[in-house]
């Protein structure tokens, strides 16, 4: 038999094999279903003996929700940043220069340039022991933790011939596919858009809590080896060897040895570019010898041994057909150009944004024009400008509608904005739509139905508002087209069930602009009764901790408008949780009122959410950073070094989990 450990370790082995396997070599050798049951095996076991307890073991990947105070750490060796260029003459200087400075023989390393967030990943006797952000080039964050949980990042590096230290620096991306799926998830929730895979890897390595950086799938590209002790003096040999010790290093590495081959790869990549999953936004040029990349030294900014050439950014030229608009659910209008369809980054383009009215008349757009499209890492692509020779048979100009396009209602445009929206809020049947997607969605009420279903029971005259939903018989639906007894049952099933959903989810369902899930639970437990907050005046709502005036006009209004009232005592008919449950509200007391309490590092008997839950339940305030205001710091296992230098600097008291729960008693 073997023991405990040795299951463990043999465990850990086979994982990080498979990860490998599947994340580096993207040749797996075993099924999702016989990955997760071992890895099953794995966290029962570490669950069963935390005395075995690794950072490295396979299953951290998974995340944790210790809360990552982002250390400051200075690079043992700074992190430069390249000089850019544009063209390939500025490419022959770089070239021409190295050779006149080095007088011999040398060799160019040509990479893409990926274009992501920075990272400098420390293995010290082949374990990850520290990630490190850029930061400002001398010192970054500590973000050790969120790290830990990329899949092609290996843990531990395999091989026996791994230096005891040796540093590696890379890049940090999110693909194209999680960019959608994320950005797809944030609509819904109407949290706002990351611009691009960049912004959204970057935000997303400086999150707090390692679990949803984990669920956001990014990928790690390693392109640098530095250290005392590295196994060859070529750069290509170095990487090489990385990509052998399990690291990601991207094979459309090449060794030039003339400024053609340099030209050669520049081009066949401008094109093959489109097809990664990835963004890439030019070619990294490197000298391969170590060597003479320390003859050729750095200036203060940049190492004279390599240079970064951008690539242009991707344009199209195609024909714009027509433009129409679109309302989302809080009335905005924006307008959208219909394009003949063209390929623009390896998809087909069929529409552009417009963004707004003053972006229309700044283009002189006409119905009929040539336009450049181009697609430069947002989310959708954008015209930039118009082809003025190539009009002969002008059409009509573009001018902003003044209606909107679904209900027909003349749109209202304020002062200081751009935007353009339609008042008509209640009965706009987009908006009205959108607001039934937003009340079903799963942080809301957890309807199972998505926006086809949503359609097609409004267009039926089913349902006219969220509230209906709850009138819906299974007669009504096992009658429609393409659908079954089972899914009928399964959407009354799923209405029924959503009636126990909390105060607070409901509140959030409602749609009240600016009240989000956060804001949703504070008003709750500010007006544990609806009929409470309700009433409340502008001047009682902003008492409550950080509800501001936007979001307290925002929701006097929603109650003083007649339709809302009627359709939140409609749906309180239906038997929906309009106060704060019994459990809660018994729960609740005045014990920490006036307190802000800072959460940090990790605890024995209740989890983060449970206090954070706590505090708020005993009229405390949470707050995420210390500062003056900042009343006691409820600490847990590895509090931040961070956090504890500036609890000491302010004078703030900390205290452990057992002196908070006596506070409570
Ligand atoms: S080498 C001293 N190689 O571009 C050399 N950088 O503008 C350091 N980048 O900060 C960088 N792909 O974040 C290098 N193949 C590549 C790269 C790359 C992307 C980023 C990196 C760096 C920035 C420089």
């Amino acid at each position: 038999m073997f023991s405990v450990k040795q299951q463990i370790e043999s465990l850990r082995r086979q994982l990080h094999e498979h990860n490998y396997n599947y994340y580096v070599l993207s040749q797996p050798t075993i099924s999702d279903f016989e990955f997760d049951g071992l890895m099953r095996q794995l966290i029962e076991l570490e669950t069963a003996c935390p005395e075995y307890y690794d950072p490295n073991s396979p299953s951290v990947r998974v995340g944790s929700d210790i809360n990552n105070n982002f250390t400051q750490v200075t690079h043992r060796f700074p992190m430069l940043s390249l000089q850019n260029t544009y063209s390939e003459a500025e490419v022959a200087d770089f070239y021409n220069r190295v050779k006149r400075t080095l007088n011999e023989e040398f060799d160019i390393v040509c990479e893409l340039k990926f274009d992501g967030t920075s990272i400098s990943l420390v293995y010290e006797n082949g374990r990850l022991t520290r990630a490190v952000t850029r930061g400002d080039g001398r010192k970054g964050d500590d973000v050790t933790a969120n790290v830990r949980t990329i899949r092609n990042i290996p843990l531990v590096l395999k091989g026996d011939d791994v230096p005891s230290y040796i540093e590696v620096r890379g890049e940090i991306l999110m693909p194209w596919s999680s960019f959608d799926a994320l950005n797809k998830e944030r609509a819904e929730q109407e949290e706002p858009l990351f611009a691009n895979p960049r912004n959204a890897a970057s935000g997303t390595l400086k999150m707090q809590d390692s679990r949803v950086v984990a669920s956001r799938k990014l990928e790690s590209y390693i392109y640098f080896m530095l250290g005392d002790d590295l196994p060859s003096r070529n750069h290509y040999e170095n990487m090489t060897m990385a990509r052998k010790w399990g690291l990601n290093v991207s094979d459309t590495m090449r060794k030039c040895h003339t400024l053609e081959e340099v030209f050669a790869y520049l081009k066949e990549w401008d094109i093959e570019r489109k097809n990664l999953s990835v963004i890439t936004d030019g070619v990294v040029l490197k000298v391969d010898s170590l060597i003479q990349q320390r003859n050729l030294g750095a200036t203060s900014k940049f190492p004279r041994w390599s240079i970064a050439f951008k690539f242009n950014a991707e344009q199209a030229i195609t024909r714009l057909k027509s433009v129409s608009y679109q309302v989302g659910r809080t009335g905005a209008v924006t307008p959208v150009a219909n394009l003949e369809p063209v390929l623009l980054s390896g998809t087909t383009v069929k529409r552009a944004s417009l963004y707004n009215e003053d972006a229309i008349l700044a283009l002189d757009l006409h119905i009929g024009d040539q336009v450049y499209v181009e697609k430069g890492g947002e989310i959708i692509p954008k015209i930039t400008g118009v082809d003025k020779e190539a009009r002969f048979l002008v059409g009509d100009k573009v001018t902003f509608t003044r209606r909107c396009p679904d209900c027909g209602t003349p749109l209202v445009r304020n002062e200081d904005e751009a935007v353009y929206y339609c008042p008509n809020s209640e009965r706009c049947p987009t908006q009205i739509k959108g607001r039934i997607e937003h009340f079903v969605t799963r942080k809301a009420m957890d309807i199972t139905i998505g926006p086809e279903t949503v359609n097609l029971l409004y267009d039926k005259g089913l349902i006219r508002d969220a509230a209906d939903l709850y009138l819906l018989q299974f007669g009504d639906l096992a009658g429609l087209e393409r659908w079954g007894e089972t899914s009928a049952n399964n959407l009354i099933e799923s209405i029924e069930r959503s009636k126990s959903v909390p105060y607070e989810r409901v509140l959030y369902a409602l749609g009240i602009r600016f009240v989000g899930e956060t804001v949703a639970q504070k008003l709750a437990h500010a007006f544990p009764d609806i009929d409470q907050l309700a009433h409340a005046t502008v001047d009682q709502l902003v008492t409550v901790d950080e509800i501001g005036d936007r979001i307290a006009q925002s929701v006097t209004a929603y109650f003083a408008n007649p339709i809302y009232a009627e359709f939140v005592r409609r749906l309180r008919e239906h038997g929906l949780q309009f106060t704060l449950s019994e459990e809660v509200l018994a729960a609740k007391t005045d014990k920490l009122k006036g307190v802000s309490i800072v959460i940090s590092g990790t605890f024995e008997l209740h989890s983060r959410d449970e206090y954070k839950a706590l505090i708020l339940q005993n009229g405390g305030k949470n707050s995420g950073s210390v500062s003056k205001n900042t009343d006691y710091i409820l600490a847990g296992d590895n509090m931040g070094p961070a956090k504890l230098e500036k609890a000491e600097k302010l004078g703030v008291k900390i205290i452990d989990e057992h002196t908070f729960l006596k506070m409570l008693e």
